[in-house]
Formats: structure tokens, C-alpha cells, sequence
């Protein structure tokens, strides 16, 4: 049941997968073009630092599959990509392994085609210290992360909705394993609160994992013969609602969900995320050109992220959060009811160069 689980979400994220182009809510995130403003390329560095860790690309291949032997083949190239690019990668939800160690093989590849990479394993918060401590082993995990999917969990036909013991459950994990614990939601997002409990619990980073990309509502009504939840379909906070809710507060963030190109990997980093995740994109050119034109294509983002780095005078990603960022739209409306203020962090000085107005209302006296 599980295998043919993992083979329908990764059918059916393909299936809603449509491409770089569409719309989303990081287009409510536009910076202000200042023409003067670039630096030279040769001075943009990508390494990014957070929770004690230091990463040379603030990008990273997150959470998907394994299970069964098409997604291991996946996770294969998924690592190969990985390791030919230098970006950090996490597998799928080890708990098929938890439930059966004959599919071991399908997550330790990543570990196999990755040697000296940075690899995430991936659990539920329902996993037991000695499970997760399991999972960490077998991939000799860099960092564990747990993810958060209440919405998927009620949706999905088999779904397991005893949420209850999460936090507690957490708690529980980070201290059981000798590796660093993030916590990532699936695609519904992380609120400023919710955050500040993870932090509470011992978890070192977070993961917002936002709507705007693949959405596992829409996923997991397409597996419901009846009774849908197709009017949840729209739940939960975008990746940019999700920075601005949190940010400033006790964990380093890091965002995903609907990235679809560098320039939303920018505007997260702008809005204060250490590190981009991406999933459904990566998917899809993997899908349709196999593992060289995934690796060409995360080659291509970050030789883009550079170049729009120097463009906009940000040497480093940490650098991007003194970048001026209009937020418009949707998301304004959102900042608004959720009493955001987007001006508090002003430093401008009108007249005065040096570093500037960290984001915007549109419409702010400059
Ligand atoms: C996922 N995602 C996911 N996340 C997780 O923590 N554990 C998992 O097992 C899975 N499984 C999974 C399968 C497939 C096929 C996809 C596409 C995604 C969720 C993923 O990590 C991410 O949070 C969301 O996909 C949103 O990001 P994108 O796809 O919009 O970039």
C-alpha cells in the first residue's frame, strides 16, 4: 500500500506540476530596481551559514520520495544531480523503511551517490526516538528533518489524524539523535507561532514550506474515491505570508514551497530565509530530461543567483535582507490583518547611501 502511495504522489505531483511560468505568491514580493546599486560578480559569494552549519549554495533538493524501487531510482538521480551541483538533499519520509528495512536501498542511494554531501533524513512527528535514531544511521544523516502535513494527513484516504503527541513527540526526537533537528511543513506553511514553539522544543531550523507549489490537498483528494475535501484545496499560508509571519524570531528560517525559478529563491532570501528548498520544479525536469538536465538546470540557477546577486549589490545571501523589497497585493492584504509592520525595520535615510530600507510597504514615504 505504502509503495503504491509514494508512486501515486510523485504521478500526481507531476500531473499538477505547470512549469516555471505561471503565477504565484512570490510575485507579491517585487524589489526596488536601483540602478546604481551593483556590484561586481566576481565579489558575490553563495555560501550560506545558519544554525552552526555552513552550506556553499543557499539551495537545497527537499523532501520528496522512497519506498519503492521507481522512487528509489529517483532519489538516485535526485543525488547524482545533488552531488554534481553540490547542493544539500533530503529523501522522502523514511517510515516505509521504519515499516519494512527491505526498502532500505531506496533512501541509502542518496547516501550511496552523495558520499560527502549534506543529507537530510526525513520522518513524521509520530516517529519514535529509536526510529528516528535508525533513520539518521542508515543514511549517516547530516541533519534530520520532521515534517508537519495535518492538512495531508486528514485529506489522505488512510490518513492518520492522532496530532496530538507532535510536539511532544519532537521534543523527544531531538533528543534522541546526535544530529541537528529542522522542521519543515509540506506545502501548508509555518506560522510566526507555531515557529516559536518549534524553537521552544529544541528544533534548530525551520523549514516554512508554504503554499503557492505542490499542494498535497489537491493531491490526496485526487486519491479519494468520495467524500472529498476538495474545498481545502486553497488552504494554508503562502512561502512569503509564512518569512514575514515568523520572521525576527527564534529560528533561522528556511523556505519552500512554489519556487519556481531564481528569482524566487531571491525574493525568499530577501525576505530573510537562509536557504531555498525546492521539490515539484525539480521534479519535472527530472521527469523530462532525466538526471543531466536536472543537473544542468540547478547549474543554471545558481550561476543566475550569482549574476542577479551582483546585480542587486548583495555579495553574500545573508546580504540580500538589505535589498528594498516592495510587498504588494495578496500579500500586503495579509500583513495588514495579521499586523505586520512592514516599516519597522526601517534604516533609510533619504539622501544618505549605506544600507537601505529593508522592505516596504508600496506606497511608503521613501
Ligand atoms: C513531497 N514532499 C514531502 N515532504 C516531506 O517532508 N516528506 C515527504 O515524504 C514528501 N513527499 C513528497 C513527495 C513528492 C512527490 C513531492 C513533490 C513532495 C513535500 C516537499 O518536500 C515540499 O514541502 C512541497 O512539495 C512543496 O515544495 P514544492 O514542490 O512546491 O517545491
Amino acid at each position: 500500500m505504502t509503495t503504491t502511495r509514494k508512486d501515486a504522489h510523485v504521478r500526481l505531483a507531476l500531473a499538477q506540476n505547470d512549469g516555471p511560468h505561471h503565477p504565484g505568491p512570490l510575485d507579491d514580493v517585487e524589489f526596488v530596481h536601483h540602478a546604481l546599486a551593483g556590484i561586481d560578480r566576481s565579489r558575490v559569494s553563495l555560501t550560506t551559514r545558519f544554525a552552526g552549519l555552513e552550506w556553499p549554495v543557499p539551495l537545497y533538493i527537499n523532501a520528496m520520495t522512497g519506498g519503492s524501487e521507481r522512487t528509489g531510482q529517483i532519489n538516485r538521480d535526485l543525488a547524482i544531480a545533488a552531488r554534481e551541483t553540490g547542493l544539500p538533499i533530503a529523501t522522502g519520509s523514511m517510515s516505509p523503511y521504519l515499516r519494512d528495512s527491505g526498502t532500505a536501498h531506496t533512501f541509502a542511494v542518496v547516501r550511496d551517490e552523495h558520499p560527502t554531501g549534506f543529507v537530510m533524513a526525513n520522518l513524521n512527528a509520530s516517529a519514535g526516538p529509536e526510529e528516528a535514531r535508525r533513520a539518521v544511521s542508515l543514511l549517516r544523516a547530516d541533519a534530520l528533518q520532521i515534517h508537519l502535513n495535518a492538512v495531508q494527513e486528514t485529506v489522505m484516504p488512510e490518513g492518520d489524524c492522532a496530532f496530538g503527541a507532535w510536539s511532544t513527540g519532537i521534543e523527544r526526537i531531538v533528543a534522541a539523535v546526535d544530529v541537528p533537528v529542522f522542521v519543515k511543513e509540506v506545502g501548508f506553511g509555518l506560522s510566526g507561532r507555531t515557529v516559536d514553539l518549534l524553537a521552544e522544543l529544541g528544533v534548530r531550523a525551520a523549514d516554512v514550506g508554504g503554499r503557492g507549489g505542490t499542494n498535497f490537498a489537491r493531491i490526496e483528494n485526487d486519491r479519494r474515491s468520495r467524500a472529498d475535501y476538495t474545498y481545502l484545496n486553497g488552504w494554508g499560508l503562502t512561502t512569503p505570508a509564512c518569512l514575514l509571519d515568523a520572521r525576527g524570531g527564534a529560528l533561522p528560517l528556511l523556505a519552500s514551497g512554489g519556487i519556481r525559478h531564481p528569482l524566487d529563491a531571491l525574493r525568499c532570501l530577501a525576505l530573510g530565509a537562509k536557504a531555498v528548498g525546492v521539490s515539484g520544479e525539480f521534479l519535472s525536469v527530472l521527469d523530462e530530461g532525466g538526471v543531466s538536465a536536472l543537473s544542468e538546470r540547478i547549474k543554471c540557477w545558481l550561476d543566475q543567483l550569482s549574476a542577479l546577486m551582483a546585480m542587486l549589490g548583495a555579495a553574500t545571501p545573508a546580504a540580500l535582507a538589505d535589498c528594498d523589497v516592495l510587498v504588494v497585493g495578496r500579500l500586503r492584504e495579509f500583513c495588514t490583518a495579521r499586523g505586520i509592520d512592514l516599516s519597522a525595520e526601517s534604516t533609510i535615510t533619504p539622501g544618505v547611501s549605506g544600507p537601505s530600507q529593508s522592505i516596504h510597504n508600496e506606497g511608503d514615504p521613501k
